[in-house]
């Protein structure tokens, strides 16, 4: 069963349901070129059936790693920048308590990410943090050459070393990166790292459900296993040709025709903060596939009801270029109800006795009219719960819909050469041979 449902009725009058229909023969010759390998980048397709490809005890390798360090650190440091950092840190706030690392050693380590930017006091207050736990490392860099994470792991490697010394330092790093290139490779077979492969057809931002999502997330305690039964699912929903029978690429669909009529900011809208880091993941997953020759949705996102009070003016009222997606909870996990006060100073006794899940429903209703009537198409994507199942799908649903989107705006979703730029300009003023 789907656990996500997609409402497209605040897309009228902007696109009409014909207006998708037509896109259905394009849908088709982009599914086959991905299906078949015959689109552009096909050598990045591994992603595609992950899913039902991944075998049992690949997963049970990876929960019995994870069970291992889970049992000998207090802190665990994932180190990694954008598709491998992302996907992991959207699972772990996802699925975890707002709050998990202030909650002690609740059976497992707390959680920390490094190495995705090259701040110093960033890194030196994680060093204050965790000088006096226990850590654990995971570097998982797909090229093994990223300059952020490749800093960071140096100061931490240093870090353990010093710690437990050479020998025991090396059981409490986990290394995940290519199977045979990359300088990283080279380090973890040097000093004899625990290694854990990425596929080399699987890109950064398509690498969630593979260790580089999956074996942090088992740390962090989550059901990998239920994780991987949603996204197999998704595989099945998401599968088929047919828009009608497709969320993935109806979405994909309305997201083109949206763009194609001026609207080229997607702007992700979440009621839930526990979803900040999944429209983090989502914004990379979309924005490093689309944005290439001079084309591409720009992708956006915002929290409500707390952006409301900051954005929401520009989403009613600025300019009309945008259109909104709002990703929405269907159930929290548990239900508080708003208390009745004797003298109702605060005026709030007609919501006494209702639940938050009822006011934040109103608040997504009522938000997204009131966008509609602005001029701001948008739909809704709900997501049941916050479960692993339905986060799987949820993953696997953005990865099929912007893979569609790229191939129906013609671009390779699966590269990313806009990104070398910076790099390039930023070796050169650090003097990097070569440079
Ligand atoms: O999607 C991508 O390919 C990128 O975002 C990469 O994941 C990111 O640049 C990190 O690369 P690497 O894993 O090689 O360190």
């Amino acid at each position: 069963m789907p656990n996500l449902s997609l409402d497209c009725e605040n897309l009228q009058p902007f696109i009409s349901d014909q207006e998708v229909n037509d896109y259905q023969s394009q849908v088709g010759l982009c599914h086959d070129q991905l299906e078949k390998g015959t689109g552009l980048g096909s050598d990045y397709l591994g992603w595609l059936h992950l899913p039902s490809g991944v075998s049992d005890s690949v997963l049970a390798d990876i929960q019995s790693t994870a069970d291992s360090l889970r049992n000998v650190c207090d802190a665990f440091i994932v180190v990694g920048i954008g598709g491998s950092y992302l996907g992991a840190r959207a699972g772990i706030s996802f699925l975890s308590s707002s709050f998990f690392n202030q909650f002690g050693r609740h059976g497992g380590p707390e959680i920390y990410f490094a190495g995705q930017n090259i701040s110093s006091d960033y890194h030196a207050d994680l060093f204050d943090l965790v000088g006096g736990r226990d850590v654990s490392l995971n570097v998982i860099s797909k090229s093994g050459t990223t300059t952020e994470p490749a800093i960071a792991f140096r100061l931490l490697k240093e870090m353990v070393e010093n710690k437990y010394g050479a020998d025991v330092a090396r059981d409490r790093i986990v290394v995940t990166t290519d199977s045979s290139k990359g300088a990283l490779k080279s380090l973890a077979d040097e000093l004899g790292y625990r290694t854990f492969v990425i596929p080399d057809d699987v890109g950064g931002r398509y690498s969630v459900l593979t260790p580089v999502g999956l074996f942090p997330m088992a740390v962090a305690g989550i059901n990998i296993q239920e994780l991987m039964e949603g996204a197999r699912q998704a595989e099945k929903l998401y599968s088929n040709p047919s828009l009608d029978q497709n969320d993935a690429y109806y979405y994909a669909v309305t997201r083109q025709l949206l763009y194609k009529k001026g609207k080229t900011t997607e702007i992700l809208a979440t009621f839930q903060p526990a979803f900040s880091y999944l429209a983090d993941w989502w914004k990379q997953l979309a924005g490093e596939s689309e944005g290439k020759n001079l084309k591409g949705i720009f992708p956006s996102s915002v929290e409500f009801t707390s952006d409301l009070h900051s954005m929401g003016q520009w989403i009613q009222e600025g300019n009309r270029n945008i259109f909104e997606t709002f990703l929405v909870l269907e159930s929290s996990r548990r239900q508080l109800k708003i208390p009745a006060f004797k003298n109702d100073a605060d005026g709030l006794n007609y919501l006494a006795g209702e639940t938050l899940d009822a006011v934040n429903e109103k608040a997504w209703l009522g938000t997204a009219s009131a966008h509609k009537e602005g001029g701001v198409p948008n739909m809704t994507l709900k997501i049941k719960d916050r479960s692993p199942y339905s986060l799987g799908q949820a993953f696997y649903f953005f990865e099929r819909a912007v893979a569609m989107t790229g191939y129906l705006n013609g671009v390779n979703p699966f590269d990313q050469p806009g990104v070398e730029f910076y790099k390039k300009n930023m070796f050169k003023l650090l003097g990097k041979p070569g440079f």
